[in-house]
């Protein structure tokens, strides 16, 4: 996957699209190399890069560095850069300027959380030729109405609003929708009457692709990892070892060695 259009030539072929973060070059880096058709610099970084408890702290100049950072690492792929709490809910124009901020920063689409209110908007910035990715479900910017970070759309007439919503993000002109912890069966609802794909976290295999936070993914965080995200490394104890090995190394004498050093 090259380009934004891709997503939907994706879904038409079947064929799953993979997603996951990325926040800083260095990692970007690496994911640059790999098969992974889409970066998210997402407002997780808030939590997982800046250590906050929510993502409610992520800021438009956080993700323009972070986006900036991602896309001096990953020329080769397609960024997204999240919309951050509240960005798009002042003026029009202090919305539009924000979009600009992420676009000119690196990012080949912004990401949006929810639809009540922002439908007009994204269209706004679709026909300006700004593509959207919209957001659905378990938003994490809405965790103190949901009251914690809990499965929604549990309940048909939730579901219904979901749907109605996906189906408005779509006339909206959005070219994805990521649909964040709902019932897989409602998950497979929504893909299945939309002509856009869907990307599911947390919402079963039924979506048209899969985003994971990178940190989940790699098993950075001893003390966290959602029931839903798969571990394909436990990349914190890799870690330990490593520096512990570095320490033990300098304290024997062992490091650093002849080559590691000019005589
Ligand atoms: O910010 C983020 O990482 C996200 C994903 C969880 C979809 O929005």
């Amino acid at each position: 996957m090259k380009t934004i259009p891709d997503f939907q030539r994706r879904k038409a072929a079947g064929s799953p699209i993979t997603m996951v973060t990325c926040y800083d070059a260095a990692t970007a880096k690496i994911l640059n190399e790999t098969s992974v058709d889409a970066l998210l610099v997402g407002d997780s970084c808030a939590m997982v890069v800046h250590g906050y408890d929510s993502t409610l702290q992520a800021t438009v100049s956080m993700i323009e560095t972070h986006t900036q950072a991602t896309r001096r690492g990953a020329p080769d792929k397609v960024i997204v850069a999240d919309m951050p709490f509240l960005s798009y809910r002042g003026s029009a124009d202090a919305a539009t300027r924000s979009v600009a901020q992420l676009m000119r920063a690196g990012a080949n689409a912004v990401k949006v959380e929810r639809c009540r209110g922002n439908a007009e908007l994204i269209g706004n910035w679709v026909d300006a030729g700004v593509p959207v990715m919209g957001h659905l479900g378990m938003t994490p910017q809405s965790v103190n109405e949901f009251g914690g970070f809990k499965i929604q759309a549990r309940d048909e007439s939730a579901a219904q609003t979901l749907l109605d919503e996906a189906l408005e993000l779509e006339e909206a002109g959005c070219f994805a929708i990521v649909l964040e912890c709902i019932p897989s069966h409602v998950a497979e609802r929504v893909t299945d009457a939309l002509a856009i794909p869907t990307i599911g976290i947390g919402s079963g295999p039924s979506t048209s692709g899969q985003v994971l936070v990178l940190n989940d993914l790699l098993g950075m965080d001893p003390g966290f990892s959602p029931p839903f995200a798969r571990r394909y490394m436990d990349a914190d104890q890799m870690f330990s070892r490593a520096v512990e090995g570095y320490c033990e190394d300098v304290r024997e004498g062992d490091y650093p060695k002849e080559g590691e050093f000019r005589p």
